[in-house]
């Protein structure tokens, strides 16, 4: 196979779960795991493994895995491996984060947030705001396209930080993160970005998005449940977060809570040469990332226009917002049946579809479907033509009168 093309087979060929036979729609909810991933965890947690030092190999193993691991996240986002932080979960280190970052705010300060990210990166910023006194700026979108509305309606010369998301997990919208920072810098604003639902999309470089943080999850590209968070390390070494006095004060570390999960972190520098080596043979692997995450792009792409060819054709159905710039990503709902009966129907057709808001609370109640939800369908590198196709069949020939 040529690099710069995606071999689905290949692909798929990795992933055990998928032979099972079931088509699996709901990576944005957290990918399937490729097998080099699972053996880098298993690999780390039976090769023998201390905690961190230079004394013995097992210690040295440890060591090794923590500084590989945030070389890999920063190949992946384009980032210093000195500013990578790694914690349990993104929506953790953003409760961290804006608990650090909200110390010196007071009464007057404000924070903007949007009706369209992942409560994530809503509530943490909201609760901080409340301790510290500051006021929440809201900032909304179009229900019918779900376009982010223009920031410089909320932004003012008081604004602190602007947390937004780089992709909607309920939407697909990706918002033109590079132009809200511009404009939130010129405030002097920070800009907090979630990367979650677009890390496992398209390329990302941490300085080109123009953010000051940007966290997301690598069991969304393929690797273990953990959270990781970049910033440019000067920038962390203006932030005092709660630690314990005998812990480092060292800039990342500082940030990461207790022992890290080091079997986990192993996985994480799995998944990311798993993600270079998708259509790649660059010698530099953030060339070899940048270059398979266009690949996939493209690829994902042509699978979403057939998947939403193929449900907007169907009497019944009705697709959720139609932003320009989207990640494969596609919100449905089918007139006369629940979100969750449409999952169960799905299921029993072997296709893995489920419905809910899935936190992205205040986009769901904006684009008018409550607390409900609806049906999300994502598109992932090892999904194929005929896993959309089994979709569009079970939705046309189940749910949908003839
Ligand atoms: C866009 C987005 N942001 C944040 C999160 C929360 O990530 P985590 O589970 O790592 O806290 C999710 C999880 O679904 C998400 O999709």
């Amino acid at each position: 196979m040529p690099t710069n093309a995606l071999d689905p087979a290949r692909i798929r060929a990795e992933f055990p779960a998928l032979d099972l036979g079931v088509a699996y729609f709901d990576g944005p909810g957290g990918s399937q795991v490729p097998s080099p991933v699972a053996e880098a965890v298993a690999g780390a947690m039976t090769a023998g493994l201390s905690n961190r030092g230079s004394v013995t190999d097992a210690e040295r193993r440890a060591d090794d895995i923590v500084t590989g691991a945030r070389t890999a996240a920063a190949d992946l986002l384009g980032a210093d491996p000195r500013g990578v932080v790694f914690g349990r979960s993104m929506t953790q280190l953003t409760f961290d984060f804006a608990r650090a970052l909200s110390r010196d705010w007071g009464p007057g300060d404000e924070v903007v947030v949007t009706r369209l990210d992942h409560d994530a990166n809503i509530r943490p910023w909201v609760l901080a705001a409340e301790r510290s006194g500051a006021t929440v700026r809201w900032l909304g979108f179009d229900p019918e396209t779900a376009e982010l509305d223009d920031l410089e309606t909320v932004l003012t010369t008081r604004t602190r930080l602007v947390a937004v998301t780089a992709a909607s997990n309920l939407l697909g919208t990706r918002p033109d993160v590079r132009a809200i920072a511009d404009t939130a810098h010129e405030v002097d604003a920070l800009v907090y970005v979630d990367g979650v639902h677009l890390a496992p999309h398209a390329p990302v470089d941490l300085a080109a998005l123009g953010a000051d943080f940007l966290g997301c999850s690598p069991y969304k590209f393929f690797g273990p449940h953990l959270g990781v968070l970049v910033a440019r390390p000067a920038l962390l070494e203006t932030l005092s977060p709660d630690k314990l006095l005998p812990s480092t004060d060292a800039v990342p570390e500082r940030f990461e809570l207790g022992t890290l999960p080091y079997e986990l972190l192993a996985g994480v520098t799995a998944a990311v040469d798993f993600i270079a080596g998708l259509a790649s043979s660059a010698p530099d692997r953030r060339a070899r990332v940048l270059e398979s995450m266009a690949v996939v792009e493209e690829y994902e792409a042509a699978l979403l226009d057939r998947l939403l060819a193929g449900l907007g054709a169907i009497d019944g159905v009705t697709l959720h917002g139609r932003p320009a710039r989207r990640t494969p990503t596609v919100l449905f709902t089918v007139a006369g049946r629940s979100g969750h009966e449409v999952h169960e129907e799905l299921a029993r057709a072997g296709v893995n579809a489920p419905a809910s808001h899935f936190y992205a609370l205040e986009a769901s109640r904006r684009a008018g479907l409550g607390d409900d939800g609806a049906v999300r369908a994502g598109v992932a590198p090892y999904t194929t033509a005929e896993d959309v196709d089994r979709l569009l069949r079970a939705v046309s020939q189940k749910l949908t009168p003839a």
